[in-house]
């Protein structure tokens, strides 16, 4: 029997070319930008479209089924000029986004729930991403990560801490930990978390 193919195979994603303008991929001109790594089913980066109604939101989604489920959910409500959810791998189109300091925010929830050794080669967050975070963050600009294991959370403090454009952003000065979430809107697993009472560890830093 022939293979169907995937219902998702034309999932929207990044132009192909090398140097991409990011502003170009939004209808809208203004607004603060800001980028979702790994969006997932995307209730974070809908419901900051309602809590920040001036900014602009790309999730880069590896996973074509949700990024494109959920760039349909944005369009169907008449958001599709403010935000786009693409099918993408963040650790090769973040290096084509342009120009340096064009990103006010870039947000990573729950990134990297692999466990075994052999899966190390996926994660999101390791030192290529973070140096390309802090070129694309405006001087200010912010990087927002939670998970809600401990040991991860301590292994992105010492990968984020390598690059001294980034500085800690938390409660405390110094340290990138955060007790709460301040913008407006949860993640998927974030809910999840909240309501299994499990512990979610949040660090913000801040480029200099
Ligand atoms: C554990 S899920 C968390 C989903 C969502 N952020 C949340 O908090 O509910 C991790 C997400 O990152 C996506 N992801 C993993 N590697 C990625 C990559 N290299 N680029 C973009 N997305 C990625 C996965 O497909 C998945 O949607």
């Amino acid at each position: 029997m022939a293979r169907q193919a995937s219902p998702y195979v034309d999932a929207p994603r990044l132009p192909e070319q090398d140097e991409i303008d990011v502003a170009s991929l939004l209808a809208q001109t203004t607004g603060d930008l800001e980028l979702e790594i790994g969006p997932g089913r995307g209730m974070f980066l809908l419901e900051r479209l309602a809590a920040a109604p001036d900014a602009r939101v790309i999730g880069l989604e590896i996973r074509r089924k949700w990024s494109q489920l959920v760039d349909e959910k944005v369009r169907a409500r008449g958001l599709g000029a403010r935000a786009r959810v693409l099918a993408d791998d963040a650790r090769l189109a973040l290096a084509k986004l342009r120009p340096d300091g064009a990103v006010a925010r870039v947000f990573v929830h729950f990134p990297d729930p692999w466990w075994k050794k052999r899966h190390a080669k996926r994660f999101v967050i390791g030192d290529a991403l973070v140096g390309e975070i802090a070129r694309l963050l405006r001087p200010g600009g912010e990087l927002f990560v939670q998970t809600d294991v401990e040991d991860r959370a301590a292994q992105y403090v010492a990968e984020i801490a390598k690059d001294l454009r980034l500085s800690p952003a938390g409660d405390a000065p110094g340290s990138p930990r955060l007790s709460a979430n301040p913008y407006g809107a949860r993640s998927n697993r974030e809910k999840r978390a909240d309501e299994d009472g499990l512990p979610v560890h949040r660090m913000r830093w801040t480029r200099a």
